[in-house]
């Protein structure tokens, strides 16, 4: 059940629900602030799920987008500027993106350090930043993260989610806390 409305999603409801104009838009204010888009930046959207993000960014910023999701019908909803891959093997260059963006998807990455590897070897290394919006761990058991969704992936503590970019390379991390149930991982390579 899990895997089917949220770690891979497929389905008629998983289409519903991610195909929604807003889906997770709570998160969005959060990291559009973090990243500071503009009309120069190619965004990466890890977890793209139906891509409502992608739009949303793209339409408020200017930046050019491409999403990436592991579930293939995602990629299909997500629609143009969307491919299938796995986080933690991006199929792009290096310094391909000068912004990465993830939603509610870095809780089910198995191998976190070797995907925040992953999307510092992407990103400029001048000019590029990451926001990863994460379930906190206050959030388990309650509508965020309800059981068995909440056995499913990783909690992080404010302490283990700033240490994990550092692990990965990435200079400089910050843990913010947009919400009590929130949290927003901003890092630079
Ligand atoms: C809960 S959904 C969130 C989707 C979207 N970010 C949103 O806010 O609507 C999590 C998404 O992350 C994707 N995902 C999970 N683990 C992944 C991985 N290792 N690599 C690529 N995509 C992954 C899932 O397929 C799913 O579409």
């Amino acid at each position: 059940m899990t895997d089917r409305i949220a770690r891979r999603p497929h389905g008629r409801a998983a289409r519903e629900i991610y195909g929604a104009p807003d889906v997770h838009s709570f998160a969005w204010p959060p990291v559009l602030e973090a990243l500071l888009l503009g009309p120069d930046d190619r965004l990466l959207d890890i977890g793209c799920g139906g891509g409502v993000f992608m739009r949303h960014a793209r339409e408020q910023t200017g930046c050019r987008v491409t999403g990436l999701d592991h579930s293939r019908e995602m990629v299909r909803l997500a629609g143009p500027g969307a491919v299938h891959g796995e986080a933690e093997k991006l199929p792009f260059a290096d310094g391909s993106f000068t912004a990465v963006s993830s939603i509610v998807a870095f809780f089910f990455i198995r191998d976190p350090v070797r995907a925040l590897g992953e999307m510092r070897r992407v990103l400029d290394p001048e000019r590029g930043r990451l926001a990863i919006f994460t379930t906190a761990p206050e959030a388990k058991g309650t509508e965020a993260a309800p059981y068995p969704l909440a056995t499913r992936g990783h909690f992080y503590t404010d302490e283990e989610l700033a240490h994990l970019p550092r692990e990965a390379g990435l200079s400089r991390s910050e843990v913010r806390r947009p919400d009590p149930w929130a949290q927003l991982l901003v890092a630079q390579p």
